[in-house]
């Protein structure tokens, strides 16, 4: 028996093992593609399966919509993502979750340190102000003072 070309919402979800709702919010983030019928029924393409399985991987792994988004746009939309192609996304995110890991290790140490303490103090506690990048600039509501330091400082 031959498989269908495309496929409908209910199927791709019971194929990939998602909610109908959660193929609609990929759809509205522009991770995935679907077109409509002449009855207005929405299809997809049955190598969507592999965009799905990719992005449930990515975010298993704690990777943002953001950054999958931008994976996915660099593969091609018109033919089913290789092994190679998921080698290359997957080898990125690996040294993003190497990076989380590192992060997470030295927060956990931090965190012995402040057990028991409570001080919280942004001279002396590293989960309070662990990364002052402002403090060496003086004393004070650096960011209310302005300067080129402020501007340059991340999130601000
Ligand atoms: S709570 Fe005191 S050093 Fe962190």
């Amino acid at each position: 028996m031959a498989l269908p070309a495309d496929l409908s919402v209910g199927e791709v979800a019971e194929r990939a093992g998602v909610a109908v709702s959660t193929l609609h919010f990929y759809e509205a983030e522009g991770l995935i593609l679907s077109w409509r019928t002449p009855a207005n029924h929405r299809r997809f393409d049955r190598r969507v399966l592999r965009r799905v399985a990719v992005i449930r991987a990515a975010q298993a792994a704690g990777v943002p919509l953001s950054e999958i988004r931008e994976a996915l746009s660099k593969l091609p939309s018109d033919a089913r993502i290789t092994k190679a192609d998921w080698a290359g996304v997957a080898a990125a995110w690996a040294d993003r979750l190497d990076a989380q890991i590192a992060l997470l290790t030295r927060l956990r140490h931090q965190m012995d340190h402040c057990i028991g303490c409570g001080c919280l103090s942004l001279t002396a506690c590293p989960l309070h102000n662990g990364d002052d990048r402002l403090g060496a600039n003086g004393p004070g509501a650096r960011r209310w003072f302005g300067g080129p330091d402020e501007r340059a400082a991340p999130g601000g």
